[in-house]
């Protein structure tokens, strides 16, 4: 949510930062700014809405602008305050000097503020980040030191950050500091960067440092000098980053979402990599480190998320229950973490998160640690702030999602439930293995069948055009793709903005049946199994009140023909692995019918790719 880039070094800065701006678009974007420091002036250009608005701001007085090799950017998804160029970051002092850019939320600010107006502080802006900006100029004005004033700054502030700073008068310097809030170092060739995320960094430079909470960095073009909070050095700890640019292109497609649909049969395959070899062999899952015997002993599983990762967590707990007989129950984490939580030593608590970043979720493992558990992450960010809370960290390897729908991360958190649940069921023998080895094998072919669905994507397209002009559509499915009906809802209304609704189908007759008739289509997901036949049933009585009918379906049964008026078929598959390849087509869907309406599809309104507030 929001996103910071920085950049200190020989180059022109704006470039820089609107590059890296860019990138970051996907975390926010309804204002963005830069500051400059421009023959020794600050300088603030900002724009609301879409970034291309920042960038006609900046093509005007580009001769200028383009002289600045040092400035520090953001893009907004507003917290306090409207979207408007007064809220949009940058954000400066009274007398301009200061500039501070700033993710999170000060929690503390109208304490702040007042203490601060008290002092003579002019506010100009609604956001909670002013008072930051004001805060450092009065450190700055005791202490003469930025480091210093920002150090002595984030003493007095409470809440999450990840702020950069700037000032006039102190030279080529940006100042950075994060709490509960990403924040990365890069380092260049005489050019060093900062930005809340990888994407905005990597195609300059794979040389990178995560900031820990409460470090404070001082950057210059040839120096990064690291303090904590109590003013101790501390080492600077580079890595390699494992990313590619080239994973953050569109690739020639039209969108990122219709690319990273399309990635979905080599995710499962890197996520299957070194995990499952053969299908008589055990899953390797050495990312569990919660020791086998308590592993056997567990009494109780829960598994906290949030949107479409609270989805494959329900797919988790039907595996999980099916496989090892372990109670499992799933809850979204706003609403796990305002009430009296029983947990304890004997319960695994699972977090699933693409960014791992979502506030919810943090708070709710945090949670469920100060009580003893073991907390076990799925992530798509091994470098994310529930990464390194975990206890055992299973990253699934999706790469870098861009667009603001989830797609290949919700289909690597399902491979990672799947051999997560044959994992545990392994331990425990609570299965046959002839069984585990069957699904063991359909996963290793479920690539090729998500394949066939994709080449199949023109019969969806029309269906898609045909179905656009809707304005409220249902899902329904039972048993272990009631989740897929609830994620392919969820896609839709996201992107679309139409009101789409997922239901358990055996819960159609207790009341939403009421608002069918021919202007409502009802999509059945339809995959052969234990449920095939009642949700044939519930299909019927939808029929019966004129919907219109869609199917998906991996079933040949000529009967459908007559139910619904149109079909998606998918390759046949066993019914506990095909909420994997079932979404497929749904993304699709979803994908298309927002295309058809011309929708900002990577970009939806009022959404954000990574939800770092509660
Ligand atoms: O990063 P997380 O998986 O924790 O994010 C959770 C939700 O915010 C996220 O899944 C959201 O619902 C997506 N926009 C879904 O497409």
């Amino acid at each position: 949510m929001c996103g910071i880039v920085g950049y200190v070094g020989n180059k022109t800065a704006a470039d820089i930062l609107l590059d890296g701006l860019t990138s970051l678009e996907y975390r926010g974007y309804d204002s963005s700014g830069i500051a400059l420091n421009i023959d020794g002036k600050m300088k603030l250009y900002k724009a609301q809405g879409k970034l291309q608005n920042l960038r006609n701001i900046i093509k005007n007085d580009y001769a200028e602008i383009s002289k600045s090799t040092i400035g520090i950017g953001h893009i907004r998804w507003a917290t306090h305050g409207v979207p408007s160029v007064e809220n949009a970051h940058p954000h400066t002092c009274n007398c301009g000097k200061v500039a501070v850019v700033h993710n999170g939320i000060i929690e503390n600010y109208k304490e702040l503020k007042a203490k601060l107006e008290s002092k003579g502080c002019h506010f100009k802006s609604q956001t909670d980040t002013e008072t930051v900006a004001h805060l450092v100029a009065s450190k700055y004005a005791e202490t003469q030191d930025l480091t210093e004033a920002v150090r002595l700054a984030t003493k007095e502030i409470e809440g999450a950050y990840a702020l950069a700073v700037m000032h006039q008068d102190v030279k080529g310097t940006i100042v950075a500091t994060r709490r509960n809030a990403p924040l990365v170092i890069g380092f260049g060739e005489d050019e060093n960067f900062v930005a809340s995320d990888i994407p905005a960094l990597i195609q300059y430079t794979k040389k990178a440092m995560y900031l820990e909470d409460n470090q404070i960095v001082t950057l210059t073009s040839d120096s990064a000098k690291i303090i904590d909070i109590n003013n101790n050095p501390q080492t600077l700890k580079t890595e390699t980053l494992p990313w590619e640019p080239v994973a953050l292109s569109k690739m020639g497609y039209k969108h990122y979402m219709l690319k990273e649909i399309h990635e979905q049969p080599d995710i499962v395959r890197n996520v299957l990599t070194g995990k499952l070899k053969a299908t008589d062999e055990q899953i390797n899952l050495n990312e569990v480190t919660l020791q086998k015997a308590d592993l056997k002993e567990l009494k109780r599983i829960q598994i906290v998320a949030c949107g479409t990762s609270l989805h494959a967590a329900m797919v988790g707990k039907y595996l999980i229950e099916d496989f090892c007989e372990i109670p499992v129950e799933v809850e979204a984490s706003s609403e796990y973490i305002y009430r009296k939580t029983i947990t304890d030593d004997k319960t695994l608590v699972i977090g699933v998160s693409q960014s791992g970043e979502t506030a919810d979720t943090i708070t709710a493992i945090r949670l469920a640690k100060k009580k003893g558990s073991h907390i076990l992450i799925i992530t798509n960010r091994p470098d994310s702030t529930m990464a390194r809370e975990a206890d055992s960290l299973v990253p699934v390897n999706a790469g870098i999602e861009v667009s603001v729908a989830a797609t290949k991360s919700y289909m690597a958190q399902l491979i990672s439930f799947y051999l997560l649940a044959i994992y545990m069921a392994e331990v425990k023998g609570s299965i046959n293995s002839e069984e585990l080895n069957e699904l063991k094998h359909e996963l290793i072919m479920l690539p090729q069948k998500i394949d066939k669905v994709l080449t199949n994507k023109e019969e969806i397209q029309k269906i898609a055009r045909k179905f656009s002009g809707f304005k409220d559509f249902i899902f329904i499915a039972r048993g272990i793709n009631f989740p897929t009906a609830l994620e392919g809802a969820l896609k839709l209304k996201e992107i679309s903005y139409i009101n789409a609704t997922g239901y358990s189908a055996g819960e159609l007759k207790h009341g939403p049946i009421a608002m069918l008739d021919d202007s409502m289509p009802v999509l059945s997901v339809l995959m052969k199994g234990k449920v095939y036949e009642k949700i044939l049933s519930n299909a019927e009585e939808a029929k019966a009140r004129n919907a219109r009918m869609i199917a998906l379906t991996d079933s040949d049964d000529i009967k459908l023909d007559d139910l619904f008026e149109n079909i998606i078929h998918v390759p046949e598959i066993s019914e506990i692995l095909s909420p994997a390849l079932a979404i497929v087509p749904l993304q699709l869907l979803a994908y298309y019918i927002a295309e058809f309406l011309g929708k900002d599809v990577d970009q939806p309104r009022n959404l954000a790719k990574s939800v770092t507030v509660e």
